[in-house]
This record gives structure tokens, sequence and C-alpha cells, in this order.
């Protein structure tokens, strides 16, 4: 697939269960109220369940609140009703590079943050916006992402395409990180600086893994972390589960011997990614 066509299908439900990620709104809450100012005009790309643009719109600002998702948008309408901010923001449906405005935008907040960049459009949509709809003056909400990857033993996730006489294609799947037995020590896989355009963010890097456990590696555990503003870090407690990626065929390790593992994708195009064994 190509730029506007992914568009993470992300159903409204799923957009209202991320409310219950108490210490992640905190830390966005905490990161708004320092940015944000009276009368500031704020942009809030993928805005799903209405949670940002309201906090923004508590704070003072004007937003525009932007989805693909119309389910979505009419569900943070009525939120933001509830809270009494309705006259303060507006609903835009859109896909993010579909996007427009008159004026550049004072703040852009942007949440589509997904275990390794690899599912949402984060990196994506905040290159757009920081190119296109934020003044040279403003900011934007996260700042910079960093991701990590770990090899892993977990023998059920790379079976669960295998049922009984029936096959299907291996992808990515989250998981819990207590299911799989990390064979080497987590490594720093690409860093992504958001307040800059990078329209052409890659992610094509081999990492030379030390095994510390003996054992089979069925594939990559990914994950984050994210700074939001300052020293507001939102990581994967925050509610993120980890991504597993399915090695093509699993790996016998000994400890003290080195994986060689290239990790190719363009961020936020599942599709594009390539594992590679040397
Ligand atoms: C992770 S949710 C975050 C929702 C909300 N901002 C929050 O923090 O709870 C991401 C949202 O981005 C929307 N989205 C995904 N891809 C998009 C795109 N290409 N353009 C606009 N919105 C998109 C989804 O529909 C979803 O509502």
């Amino acid at each position: 697939m190509k730029g506007k066509e992914y568009a993470t299908p992300f159903p409204m439900l799923h957009a209202a269960s991320l409310l219950s990620h108490t210490s992640r709104i905190r830390k966005f809450r905490e990161a708004i109220r320092r940015v944000v100012k009276t009368n500031d005009h704020v942009v809030d790309l993928g805005t799903g369940s209405g949670i940002l643009a309201i906090l923004a719109a508590k704070q003072g600002a004007r937003v525009t609140a932007v989805d693909v998702n119309q389910d979505s948008l009419a569900y943070a309408r009525e939120a933001a009703g509830q809270n009494g901010v309705a006259d303060r923001i507006e609903f835009v449906h859109s896909h993010f590079v579909d996007f427009s405005i008159g004026r550049r935008a004072d703040v852009v907040i942007c949440e589509m943050l997904s275990s390794m960049m690899l599912i949402e459009q984060q990196v994506s949509a905040s290159s757009y916006a920081v190119e296109n709809l934020l003044k040279p003056s403003g900011h934007i909400i996260p700042e910079e992402v960093r991701i990590f990857a770990v090899p892993v033993q977990n023998e059920i996730q790379w079976n669960r395409f295998q049922i009984d006489d029936l096959s299907f294609p291996r992808v990515p799947q989250t998981v819990e990180r207590g299911q799989s037995v990390d064979l080497a020590d987590l490594m720093e896989l690409a860093c992504f600086d958001l307040t800059i355009p990078n329209p052409d963010a890659k992610v094509d890097k081999t990492l030379d893994f030390k095994i510390v456990q003996t054992g089979i590696v069925h594939g990559l555990l990914g994950m984050f972390e994210c700074r939001l503003h300052s020293e507001i870090v939102l990581t994967m407690d925050d509610g993120w589960r980890e991504l597993f990626l399915p090695l093509p065929k699993p790996v016998d390790m000994k400890a003290g011997q080195t994986l060689s593992l290239r990790v190719e994708f363009r961020p936020g195009e599942y599709d594009s990614l390539l594992l590679q064994t040397h």
C-alpha cells in the first residue's frame, strides 16, 4: 500500500477504551497544561474519543479535532458537549494528509502511537503536521519517540498461524510482555525527532544481539518510549502492549552467540516490514 491508503482501521469502541489508560491521559494532561495557552489554536490529529482535544479546550484553546473515523467523531462531539467545551472544538472528518488550514496552529497534538511505530502513523502524521499545519514557533506533542527491540522465545505466538491442517501468513501481533522469554538485552532500533519534518522516515538497521540465554528465537518483541514534552515521558506501562514480529523461521541460539538481525520498515506501513537473519 501507499500513503493515504494507510488510514489505520481504529474502531470507535477501541478509541473509547483508551480512556481507561489513566496514567497516559494524566501525562498528556500535564504536557497540554504546560504547552497550551489561552486562545491558542490547537490541532488534534486522530482525536478518537476527543480526550486530548477536550483537555486542550479546557485549557482555553480553540481546537480543531481531526479523525478519519466518523463514528469516533460523533462520540467525541457528544463528549465535548458533556464536558462543556462543544463551542471551542471544531470536528473535521478527514485523513490527515487531506487536512489543511488557513492559518497555522500554535500547537499540534497527535496520538497515533503504536508499539514499534509500525502499525499507526505517528511518524508520518507528525511530519505532515510540522510541514503543513504548525507555526514555525509552535509546539508539537509528542516531541520524540524511540523504539527498541529484543529477540524472544515465544512458541505460542509463532504457532498461532497454524490451525490443525490450515496455515495463514504470519503477521505482527500485540502480546503481553510476560508471555515471551527475552534471549538478549533490549537494543535501540530507531529514534524519531517529531519536531522536524521526516517525510522519508525509514527503519533499516542490522542489530547484533549478544544472546544471554540459550533458546529458540521465534521473533522480535518491539516497544517504545515517547517524550511528550520536556521530561514528561510515556512508556509501555502507560497502556501499550509489545508487538511480536515473527521470524520467517525460528533460530536455535546458544548463550554467548551473536544474532545478527536486519529490521527494515517504513513507519506506519505495516506491510513494508522485512526481517532477515544473517
Ligand atoms: C490511538 S487513537 C488516539 C485517540 C485519542 N487521541 C486518544 O489519545 O485517546 C488514534 C486515532 O487516530 C485516528 N486515525 C488513524 N489514522 C488516521 C489518519 N490517517 N487520519 C486521521 N485520523 C487517523 C484513529 O481513527 C484513532 O481515532
